[in-house]
């Protein structure tokens, strides 16, 4: 008797302790889609930023500007900043960087360029983008295209995302590797995010 209340008891436990685990593992496997490891600071082959599509909206010869905000532009400000590096730990400077996105609606300008410009690294690698969070359109997740080219080099062309988007596990062209770090800075947002080439 005294045997089958202790059984009865360790089950009861067991069951317990799976209750209060097992829905934080859950969470956690979920979030493991919505989130990235940090890009180390000097990084290897595996590291290699994902190429993708550049979709049907590319426009060339976009100004060059480091904030693609127009007088009027509306949306959520956000700030990009980040560094282009080679798997051999080197930073890639006077690479060049063609930014294009949708407005706050979900729309290109695919007559001017609103919401597109392109920009050189400087001397240590790095970036800087002022813009707005894109909007979404049907059939996507949250996005800004990019073209990453260092000097006579090919174009390696992708698209950086936005973690917590629940369109993310949505979008078949969405991939973890391309998320951005993104914080919020009172009403605006700051990203990060450092392209990994392939040394050659
Ligand atoms: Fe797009």
């Amino acid at each position: 008797m005294m045997f089958e209340i202790q059984t009865t008891r360790r089950r009861f436990l067991v069951g317990l302790v799976a209750l209060c685990v097992l829905p934080r593992w859950q969470s956690a496997a979920r979030a493991q889609s919505q989130t990235k490891p940090p890009t180390p600071e000097c990084p290897d082959d595996d590291d290699v930023t994902p190429r993708q599509t550049a979709g049907p909206f590319y426009s060339p010869d976009s100004p060059q500007r480091t904030s693609l905000l127009d007088p009027g532009t509306k949306g959520t400000p956000i700030l990009v900043t980040g560094t282009v590096l080679t798997t051999d730990c080197k930073p890639v400077a006077n690479a060049l960087l063609d930014f294009w996105q949708a407005d706050d609606d979900g729309e290109y300008d695919n007559v001017g360029f609103k919401l597109r410009g392109h920009q050189f690294t400087d001397e240590q690698g790095r970036y800087r983008l002022e813009t707005i969070v894109p909007g979404m359109y049907p059939g996507r997740t949250r996005h800004i295209h990019v073209r990453v080219q260092p000097a006579n080099q090919r174009v390696m062309t992708t698209q950086l995302y936005f973690p917590g988007e629940p369109a993310n596990d949505r979008d078949g062209i969405f991939d973890p590797a391309l998320l951005m770090d993104v914080k919020d800075k009172g009403d605006a947002k700051e990203g990060t995010f450092t392209f990994v080439l392939k040394a050659v």
